[in-house]
């Protein structure tokens, strides 16, 4: 049985340089899907999994993602004055308690595991955690980082969620070596970054939720004061493998979007959309329209 997981790491300090000219001014993360910031519905699935202290890695000009979880006091009273209550919920939904949240900066883009690294004084020495990378966006129910919470609740060691990729698109993830598969929780005897084509030990493919044993910290550790390059969070969490700790994934139930590109984002758009009552007739029929359209014009 793995100890209780209540805090949360959100590295958001990227560069987010697919979305130029957009991300000039705007972090990737406050990017709209449908109407609600990709961070927002990062900060729902942790909240849904009992997370209770959100640790965001930022870098220089993310300061409007920091302002988002301020209450818009002046707003709500407006609102308030002029009867708006479903707007009213809608904002407080997105309003977060006195300390739930702690910003860190990474000063230099030096990777995904550097940027967790950086959270580090935030969390104690015994203590696993969550990263979430809110580039991936998941519809799934339970939520994703819930199953994953169930799934490390009896397993305990590290997890990473995973998905099956076409052997094609492989190396572009990580990806796990498989030791024992229970079906839907594997554990791993190795995860490798990227493999080049055709060398990918599995078509299991690491995506951005992880819960982490604090000891994947102190590997992260090591890996700073060796560094060169770009410090990778998959190392950090072969490392785990190699001292002979338990690193598991589990096939998450759910569909996931990489928000990160933009192919993912606008596919999420259409996900998303057609998810809501207010929407999805509209929209589906505009769907159908083009794919006609475009039928027609072929
Ligand atoms: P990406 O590889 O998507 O990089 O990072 P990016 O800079 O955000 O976007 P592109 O490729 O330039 O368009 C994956 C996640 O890791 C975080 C990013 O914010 C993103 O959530 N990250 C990456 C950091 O926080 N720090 C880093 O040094 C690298």
């Amino acid at each position: 049985m793995g100890r209780k997981v209540t805090k949360a790491i959100f590295p958001v300090a990227g560069l987010g340089t697919r979305f130029l000219p957009t991300t000039k001014s705007i972090p990737k993360e406050m990017l709209s899907l449908v109407d609600k910031p990709l961070i927002q519905y990062a900060i729902d699935e942790a909240r849904a999994a009992g997370i209770k202290e959100f640790i965001f890695v930022t870098s220089r000009g993310k300061g409007s993602l920091e302002d988002y979880f301020d209450h818009a006091h002046e707003l709500e009273s407006s609102l308030k004055k002029a009867g708006k209550e479903e707007l009213l919920e809608i904002l407080r939904a997105t309003n977060m308690e006195s300390g739930a949240i702690a910003y860190i900066r990474q000063h230099k883009a030096l990777g995904l595991g550097h940027a967790v690294w950086c959270a580090r004084r935030l969390l104690s020495d015994d203590e696993p955690f969550a990263v979430v990378l809110t580039d991936d966006v998941i519809q799934g129910e339970p939520p994703c980082l819930q199953q994953m919470i169930e799934a490390y609740g009896e397993t305990g060691g590290s997890m990473v969620a995973t998905m099956e990729v076409a052997a094609d698109k492989a190396s572009s993830y990580g990806v796990l070596d498989v030791a024992e598969d229970m079906g839907a929780i594997v554990r791993a005897k190795g995860m490798v970054e990227k493999p080049k084509a055709g060398t990918q030990p599995s078509n299991l493919a690491v995506i951005g939720r992880y819960i982490l044993a604090p000891t994947v910290m102190k590997n992260l550790n090591k890996l700073k004061q060796g560094a060169g390059g770009e410090i990778q969070l998959t190392d950090a969490i072969a490392e785990e493998i190699q001292a002979g700790r338990d690193v598991f994934g589990l096939r998450f139930r759910g569909q996931r979007f990489d928000c990160g590109s933009k192919a993912g984002f606008l596919q999420a758009t259409v996900a998303f959309g057609l998810e809501r009552d207010e929407l999805k007739d509209e929209f589906a029929d505009y769907l159908h329209q083009v794919m006609a359209m475009r039928r027609a014009a072929e």
